[in-house]
């Protein structure tokens, strides 16, 4: 997950990385109080998950509250890149005598981490490593020892700072590499690191991105998820542990196994092109245990969703057999009809592996109306695309 600026600066502060003071307002009339508050003169900073906010207007000064009211009004609601700001962020304006670049990340490709420092910061940072590569230095970071003061200062000294600012920025390194450990991220930035005329040194933007799969021990983090930008059945579905993901298509997916669905996904697009296009509608991963309660879960989602016009149950049986599976099919069908709901989207199931025929022989025994069997994966895509573009 991607932090805004002002989550970003959150964490900096509480590992003692230095920041301004900052206030985070929703209204212009909040950015006014915030930059009374603050007191001086403040920076009103649109707080969305996109670089290049500054080009983009998006930064701007303001001399007094009710100069910050009219820059927060001009910022609210403005879109980049595709991003409605929806917040600003108020800090007070730092007097910058010079900007670096400092950033720490797991560096996929090497199996390690990365430090990188440059002496040009405050600009686009892929821009410096294309046109003049030597300015951005980068350093392994040992995952056990992790970025020692003596790391922090080579970094210091090849990126060439000026002698002066090697001890503040490394201290922010140390510090930094805490942020990056304690709080599982895979990317901590600040574009600019500045050095303040009084020779200090401020960390003016932040940029955080948080594991997720580390989620379950950083429960700190659940206030930085957006719920209100999140897909509402997204939503319901982490609520019930469920590995969904929303598709714009039509054609309601469910298996067992990732790698399952992720070509089931490809199937069902393929076939859809013999009927106007349609396309699967959702990623929806059982896992292996397939349970009736899971089932049941999983199609209450997905048959909950109002672009969905079929659904194709995809479950290649293992250690959880197929017949178990079947079973949960029909009980799954069971919850959901049991305060007298009809469900009226078509199911395509195809069972296959494990007890695969027994599986069949339990959903043809059970006679149900909205369910019809296929052998094949190719078959079935076909027929759950073909329903779903009969149903639209
Ligand atoms: N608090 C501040 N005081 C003074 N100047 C600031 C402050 N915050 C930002 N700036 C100036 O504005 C420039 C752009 O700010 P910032 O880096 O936060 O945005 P950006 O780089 O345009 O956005 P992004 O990082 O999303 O690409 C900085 O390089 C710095 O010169
Ligand atoms: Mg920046």
């Amino acid at each position: 997950m991607d932090l805004l600026e002002h989550q970003a600066q959150d964490l900096f502060a509480k590992h003692g990385v230095p920041v301004g003071r900052y206030r985070v307002a929703s209204t212009a009339e909040q950015a006014r109080e915030a930059a009374t508050e603050i007191g001086g003169r403040v920076v009103v900073k649109a707080q969305v998950k996109t670089g290049g906010r500054g080009k983009a207007g998006g930064v701007k000064l303001a001399d007094d509250p009710d100069s910050a009211y009219d820059r927060a009004s001009a910022i609210l609601g403005m879109d980049i890149k595709g991003h409605t700001v929806g917040r600003v962020l108020v800090t007070e304006a730092s007097d910058i005598a010079d900007e670096y670049y400092v950033s720490l990340l797991l560096d996929r490709s090497n199996r390690s981490f990365l430090a990188m420092v440059s002496r040009q910061g405050g600009m686009d940072i892929e821009q410096v490593a294309a046109e003049n590569p030597g300015a951005l230095i980068r350093l392994p970071v040992d995952p056990a020892e992790g970025l020692t003061p003596a790391t922090a200062a080579r970094l210091c000294v090849e990126a060439q700072l000026p002698p002066e600012v090697h001890d503040g920025v490394s201290d922010v390194l140390v510090r930094l590499w805490t942020v990056f450990r304690e709080e599982d991220a895979t990317l901590v930035e600040i574009n600019p690191l500045a050095k303040l005329a009084d020779g200090s040194i401020r960390a003016l933007d932040g940029k955080v991105t948080v594991d997720d799969n580390a989620r379950f021990r950083q429960s700190g983090h659940a206030e930085f998820v957006d719920t209100a930008a999140a897909d509402p059945l997204e939503a319901l579905a982490a609520a019930k542990h469920l590995n969904y993901v929303k598709l714009d298509g039509e054609v309601g997916v469910i298996g067992n196994g990732a790698g399952l669905v992720m070509s089931t996904l490809d199937v069902v697009a393929y076939a859809g092109e013999e009927f106007g296009g349609v396309k699967p509608a959702n990623f929806l991963d059982i896992g292996g245990g397939a349970s009736a309660e899971v089932m049941a879960n999983g199609l209450e989602i997905i048959l909950g969703d109002p672009a969905v016009r079929s659904v194709f149950v995809n479950v290649f049986g293992g250690i959880t057999a197929c017949d178990a599976v079947a079973d949960g099919i029909v009980q799954a069908i069971e919850l959901l009809t049991a305060d007298g709901a009809e469900i009226t989207k078509p199911l395509v199931v195809r069972l296959d592996g494990n007890n695969a025929e027994e599986g069949r022989r339990i959903l043809s025994a059970a006679a149900l109306d909205c369910v019809r069997t296929v052998d094949t994966m190719d078959g079935a895509a076909r027929l759950a695309a073909e329903l779903a573009a009969k149903g639209a």
